[in-house]
């Protein structure tokens, strides 16, 4: 009987993309997915160490699992509880001591080894089993009760660099259906080392993939049904992979390239990528923007502080002029495009007069979206050792004031909407029955009521109501069309 596989995924999009490599290592061996955690025999966790609190969450969901861990051992079951992502990564023996019971902690680069740390736990619950039986034989002869204590984690630990990349030893085939959507990692890690970051210690040095592996991962993303391809990375405009011409290209070459061999299989095929570092915006990838039919006209671009003082403290290796410059060339280069951002209040160090920069540089861009959040000090990195640490209040103080002009850029950007008609294709159910959910070409959630309407469906909708977080909107006429 097939076992049952639940895998619960914290954070970016590359561990949404990892979660999915997991489950795709995992089907030969007899684990199929279930979205239900009652009937699993595995779960798998794949945990974000980006922020303290992201890091917390792992242990009080974990707490959960030891419960449901300890029920099906008195059914004489057991669920393999493993932990995978970054905090695997930079936690592992943290985890082991906090959480015993857990049976796998597979770190970021070693997915692909699953099957033999599999192998390696039943080995050792075997081991175990035969222990715990010659004990309680033992015990039995004593005259004594013979309940042995359950099995629970064996603590297979795997959180190695390999040399080699784990792109060399994943599964060539697509096992996971992508639905509408594919994802694609083209590039892992990170060299910048901004001093906030976790991101360079839990996935390691910049690595991009080669173009001929990327476009035969998109290839076959494309024959199981995917109609928008994501191409990802902690880094992904840094990507310089090898092309099939033994020549170096850029990711703006890359978008090209997938563009002209793929746009034939789908007359609306997308293309996105993220995540951008500003330093990385080069001339190529701007004008992929004009001149990449497919590509969508959305950016995500994270500059973090509108300060300069702020941002070499930060490492990040741009002023707040140069994402300015790179904004203006974006904005020639495709007029209507939406950008968003990522910031952080309360670095250290950070003034009055750092942040209202930053308040200014928000208002002189106008993003259509954006994250933000309070300075969480990292252990490891050289931001939590920095003087003049800002006092939480403070950073709350600002972080409030800022996601107040945000929510206003966003409100507006999709207020200016209203009345207006975009192509949306239709990605997953929406919160309400008989609602569903898909995106315009700019990224906004839109909110579609239609009973003819399916996943997977690709439609002109007109714009009814634009609020900061979606829109709703109205198949336009007879324009209906099968993906
Ligand atoms: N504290 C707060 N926010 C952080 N980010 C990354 N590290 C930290 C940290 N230590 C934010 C950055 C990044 C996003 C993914 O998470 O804004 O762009
Ligand atoms: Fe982290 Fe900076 Fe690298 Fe982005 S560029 S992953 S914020 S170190």
């Amino acid at each position: 009987m097939a076992k049952k596989l639940f895998i619960k995924t914290y954070g970016c999009q590359m561990n949404v993309y990892d979660s999915a490599r997991m489950a795709d290592v995992l089907a030969p061996l007899g684990y199929a997915k279930t979205e239900t955690p009652d009937d699993a025999d595995m779960v798998i966790i794949n945990t974000c160490h980006i922020r303290e609190k992201a890091a917390e969450k792992v242990f009080s969901e974990l707490g959960h699992w030891r419960i449901r861990k300890t029920e099906a051992q008195a059914r004489g079951n057991d669920v393999t509880i493993a932990v995978a992502g970054c905090v695997a990564q930079a936690e592992g023996e943290e985890i082991h001591a906090r959480a015993p019971f857990v049976d796998l902690v597979v770190g970021s680069q070693a997915y692909h080894r699953l099957p033999e740390l599999l192998a390696r736990m039943e080995r050792q619950r075997a081991a175990e089993r035969q222990r715990a039986g010659t004990q309680a034989a033992g015990a039995q002869a004593a005259g004594a009760q013979a309940k042995g204590q359950p099995v629970i984690g064996m603590g297979v630990l795997d959180t190695e660099f390999p040399v080699e990349s784990k792109f060399d030893h994943l599964p060539e085939q697509v096992v996971t259906p992508p639905g509408p959507v594919g994802f694609l990692a083209i590039q892992e890690g990170c060299d910048k080392f901004c001093t906030f970051c976790v991101v360079p210690y839990t996935r390691g040095a910049e690595y991009s993939r080669p173009a001929e592996a990327v476009i035969a991962e998109a290839g076959r993303l494309i024959d199981a049904g995917a109609v928008e391809l994501v191409l990802l990375g902690q880094n992904v405009n840094a990507w310089h992979g090898e092309g099939p011409d033994g020549v170096t290209w850029s990711l703006g070459r890359l978008l090209r390239e997938l563009n002209d061999r793929f746009a034939h299989r789908h007359p609306k095929l997308r293309w996105r990528y993220t995540t951008s570092h500003p330093r990385e915006m080069d001339d190529e990838l701007i004008a992929a923007h004009r001149d990449v039919s497919g590509l969508m006209p959305f950016l995500h671009l994270p500059i973090q502080s509108g300060s300069d003082a702020v941002l070499k403290a930060m490492n990040r290796g741009h002023r707040a002029e140069d994402y300015l410059r790179i904004v203006e060339k974006l904005r020639a280069a495709r007029p209507d495009i939406a950008l968003t951002s990522d910031f952080i209040t309360g670095f250290p160090g950070e003034s009055d007069r750092d942040f209202e920069a930053t308040l200014r540089l928000v208002r002189a861009v106008g993003f259509a979206q954006a994250y933000s959040f309070k300075y969480s000090p990292r252990p490891g990195t050289p931001g939590s050792l920095m003087p003049q640490q800002v006092s939480d209040a403070v950073s709350t103080e600002r972080l409030h004031a800022l996601q107040a002009l945000l929510q206003e850029q966003s409100a507006a950007f999709n207020r200016a909407c209203v009345g207006r008609s975009m192509d949306v294709l239709v990605e997953r159910p929406g919160r309400q029955a008989g609602q569903l959910l898909g995106r315009s070409p700019w990224m906004q959630s839109v909110v579609l009521n239609d009973p003819t309407l399916k996943i997977g469906d690709f439609v002109t909708v007109t714009v009814t109501d634009g609020h900061a977080n979606s829109l709703f909107g109205e198949l336009a006429g007879a324009s209906r069309e099968a993906a």
